[in-house]
């Protein structure tokens, strides 16, 4: 089985043909976690597990809108976390690639709090870190994340980080982007970090692996990911999906 452990299928992108797609998804062995980027994401996950077998959700205030982020939204997180299919906080971090972003005390006090929301809801967080590099990894540190661990997704930054977060028992999340004929700096985290620390995504519909680059992403895209894993690492396909499948079994503890 391949476990998409980043998807965003509440997304209005797969309103025509969502019920279709997750059946294509479970009939092709594929289980996917749906991340929350906001309120409205959270309520149209809580919708999606119960409708769909092969889907998980996470819950948590992306960094982007945590500026809107109330104690009430934390206690909503807190509340729905209860639900058996809710397998981590996410995506939550740290975004500082554009100049109107919010400013980064105001995200890193939410990162803070989420972290510690993980850590007494007993779930592992899943992490969307841009530009942020040393404050992520220094946040991750300062509140002992390694207690509840996760899921460093859409990884971009060096092998040396990657090795960081292997050292504290994180998960990379590997996607669409390694098969990018540029992505130099992601190839050479895969080669370097064993295949026990990565994960597979698709951060759907988003980053779509060549030959579908510029398209809608799916889960059903993964095997190109997978093939370029297998390339990088010297592995079979069928290693690289039932390592990877043991991986996120583990951190979402599915
Ligand atoms: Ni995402």
């Amino acid at each position: 089985m391949i476990i998409d452990t980043h998807t965003h299928y509440e997304d209005e992108r797969y309103d025509a043909d969502r019920d279709e797609l997750l059946q294509k998804m479970k009939e092709s062995g594929i289980l996917a976690v749906n991340a929350a980027t906001d309120r409205k994401s959270m309520e149209a996950i809580m919708r999606m597990i119960d409708r769909y077998e092969n889907l998980y959700g996470m819950l948590g205030i992306y960094p982007e809108y945590v500026g809107e982020n109330t104690e009430a939204d934390l206690n909503l997180i807190r509340e729905l976390a209860k639900h058996p299919k809710i397998v981590a906080i996410g995506e939550i971090g740290l975004d500082c690639h554009w100049e109107e972003n919010l400013p980064k005390e105001v995200q890193i006090e939410w990162f803070r709090k989420q972290i510690a929301l993980a850590k007494e809801t007993g779930l592992p967080i899943n992490v969307h870190s841009r530009d942020a590099a040393e404050d992520t990894l220094r946040v991750i540190r300062e509140e002992n994340a390694a207690a509840c661990g996760g899921i460093i997704h859409c990884f971009s930054y060096s092998s040396e980080i990657a090795g960081e977060y292997v050292k504290l028992g994180f998960h990379i999340g590997v996607g669409g982007v390694v098969t990018f004929s540029n992505a130099k700096k992601l190839k050479e985290v895969v080669a370097k970090i064993p295949i026990e620390n990565i994960v597979l995504e698709t951060d759907c519909p988003y980053l779509a692996p060549t030959p579908h680059r510029g398209e809608r992403n799916s889960s059903l895209y993964l095997k190109e990911v997978i093939a370029q894993i297998a390339l990088i690492k010297d592995m079979s396909i069928e290693e690289v999906e039932r390592i990877t499948e043991e991986n996120a079994r583990k951190v979402y503890g599915i």
